[in-house]
C-alpha cells in the first residue's frame, strides 16, 4: 500500500498491499442441510500469490470464498486473513477490504462506470478528488478508455463489464481478492484475453487472490498454486501447477486433471526456459565441401542455412549441395520459426507437423538461438527435482 493509502485509511484498514491467508480446519455446515458443505479444510496462500480452488460442481468452492468475508459464518475452524481471525472482525469492514469478484459481476445499473468503481472508495469516506483520481487510475490499470466512466453498464461488452469488475475490487487497494469464477460467462476468446491480461495485472499489483473456476485449464493457467478440491470440500491435493501434472496424488486428481496432463506440462514451459541444440548451421557463400563435411561430422541429412546476420534462411538437404558455394535458394524455407516465448506444447506441435524435424528457433532480433529437437521436448517432461 502505497504511503498516501495507509495515512488516509486508518485503524483496522491499515493492511499491507498484500495479505497471507490461512484456512485452519475450516467447517461449514448449512442449517438444515444433510452433510456438511465443507468437512475439515485446511490450505495457506501466501501474500502475493494466487490460489485457485478448482472442483466439481456443488464440492464446496463457493462456500470457501464466502466464508473468508463473512458473508457466511464458520461452523468449525478459523481462517486468518495476515494472521488475524476473520472472526475477530466486522464483516461490513471485511467485506470493505476484501475485492469480490464474480461471474455476474453485479454492476449497479444506474450508476456510472465511474460511480460503480468508487463504491467502496466512497464508503470509505475518501474525498472526491481523490475518488476521481483513483477511478482514472483504475481504468487505466484494467485497459479501459477514460472515456468510459461516463457510460452505464448496459453500454459495456460482457469483457469490458468483466474489466470494470476487477477494477472496482480494486479501487480500496485490498490486501486480498476473491475471484468466483470471474470469467466464466465470457466467450472462450474475450476470457483468453482477460486471463492473459489479468496476470500481466496481477505481476504489478502482486495481490493476495483466490480464485474459482471448475475449469482446469483456466486453474493451470492462472495459478501459482492450485487446490484440488472434492465433495464436502475435502481437499485432493494443493500444489504448483507442473506438481499436480507431473505427480497427481490419487486417481481422482489424475482423472480430474486428464489423461493429457503431459501435454498440459508441457504449456508451462517454454523454449526460453530449456537449453536448445546447437544443431547444424552454414552461411550463405561457404564452401560445399565445407558444409558437406560438417554435416558428416554431426550424421545429419540437412543443414540450417544463415544469412551474414545469422538470420536463418532454410534447411538444406546435403544432397543438394553441387559444388557451388551454399546459396539460399537451394534451402527449403522454413514452415515455422519458434522464438524463446513458444511454449513446449506449441513446439510438440510445430515438429510433429515438420515429420519431426527440429524446430529452428529464433531470437527477439532474429538471430539464430538454436534448435529444439522431441527429444529435448520429451526431457522437458521427466518429473521435476
Ligand atoms: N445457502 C445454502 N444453503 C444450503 N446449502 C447450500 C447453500 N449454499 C450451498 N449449499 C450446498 O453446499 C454445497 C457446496 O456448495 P457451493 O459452495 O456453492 O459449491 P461450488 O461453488 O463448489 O459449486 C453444495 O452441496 C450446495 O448444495
Ligand atoms: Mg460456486
Amino acid at each position: 500500500m502505497n504511503s498516501e493509502n495507509t495515512a488516509q485509511t486508518e485503524g483496522p484498514t491499515a493492511y499491507p498491499s498484500a495479505a497471507p491467508l490461512e484456512f485452519r480446519h475450516v467447517g461449514k455446515r448449512y442449517p438444515g442441510a444433510d452433510g456438511a458443505a465443507i468437512e475439515d479444510l485446511s490450505f495457506e496462500v501466501p501474500a502475493g500469490e494466487i490460489c485457485v480452488l478448482v472442483g466439481p460442481s456443488g464440492c464446496g468452492k463457493t462456500t470457501a470464498m464466502r466464508l473468508v468475508n463473512r458473508m457466511i459464518d464458520l461452523s468449525s475452524g478459523e481462517i486468518l486473513l495476515d494472521g488475524r481471525s476473520v472472526n475477530d472482525r466486522k464483516p461490513a469492514e471485511l467485506r470493505r477490504e476484501i475485492g469480490y469478484v464474480i461471474q455476474q459481476i453485479g454492476l449497479f445499473p444506474h450508476q456510472t462506470i465511474a460511480q460503480n468503481i468508487a463504491t467502496v472508495p466512497k464508503l470509505l469516506g475518501w474525498d472526491k478528488r481523490r475518488i476521481a483520481a483513483r477511478v482514472t487510475e483504475l481504468l487505466e490499470l484494467v485497459g479501459l478508455p477514460a472515456e468510459m466512466g461516463a457510460r452505464y453498464p448496459s453500454q459495456l461488452s460482457g469483457g469490458q463489464r468483466q474489466r470494470v469488475g476487477v477494477a472496482r475490487a480494486l479501487a480500496a487497494d485490498p490486501p486480498l481478492m476473491l475471484m468466483d469464477e470471474p470469467f466464466g460467462a465470457i466467450d472462450p476468446i474475450n476470457r483468453e484475453r482477460l486471463q492473459d491480461e489479468f496476470l500481466r495485472l496481477q505481476r504489478e499489483i502482486r495481490k493476495t487472490i483466490v480464485f474459482v473456476t471448475h475449469d482446469i485449464d483456466e486453474a493451470i493457467k492462472m495459478g501459482d498454486r492450485i487446490a484440488i478440491m472434492r465433495e464436502g470440500g475435502r481437499l485432493a491435493q494443493y500444489a504448483t501447477p507442473d506438481e499436480l501434472l507431473a505427480a497427481p496424488a490419487d486417481e481422482f486428481v489424475a482423472k480430474f486433471v486428464g489423461a493429457d496432463r503431459g501435454l498440459k506440462r508441457l504449456t508451462l514451459s517454454h523454449l526460453g526456459d530449456i537449453e536448445l541444440t546447437d544443431g547444424v548451421v552454414v552461411k550463405v557463400g561457404d564452401p560445399a565441401e565445407e558444409a558437406r563435411r560438417r554435416a558428416a561430422d554431426h550424421g545429419v541429412e540437412e543443414v540450417v542455412v544463415l544469412d551474414g546476420g545469422e538470420k536463418p534462411l532454410g534447411r538444406l538437404p546435403v544432397a543438394r549441395l553441387n559444388g557451388q558455394p551454399v546459396s539460399a535458394d537451394d534451402a527449403d524455407p522454413l514452415a515455422a520459426i519458434g522464438g524463446r516465448s513458444t511454449s513446449l506444447r506449441d513446439a510438440l506441435s510445430l515438429v510433429v507437423a515438420d515429420r519431426n524435424r527440429p524446430l529452428v528457433v529464433v531470437e527477439d532480433d532474429g538471430r539464430l538461438a538454436g534448435l529444439v529437437s522431441l527429444e529435448l521436448i520429451s526431457d522437458a517432461l521427466r518429473p521435476p527435482g
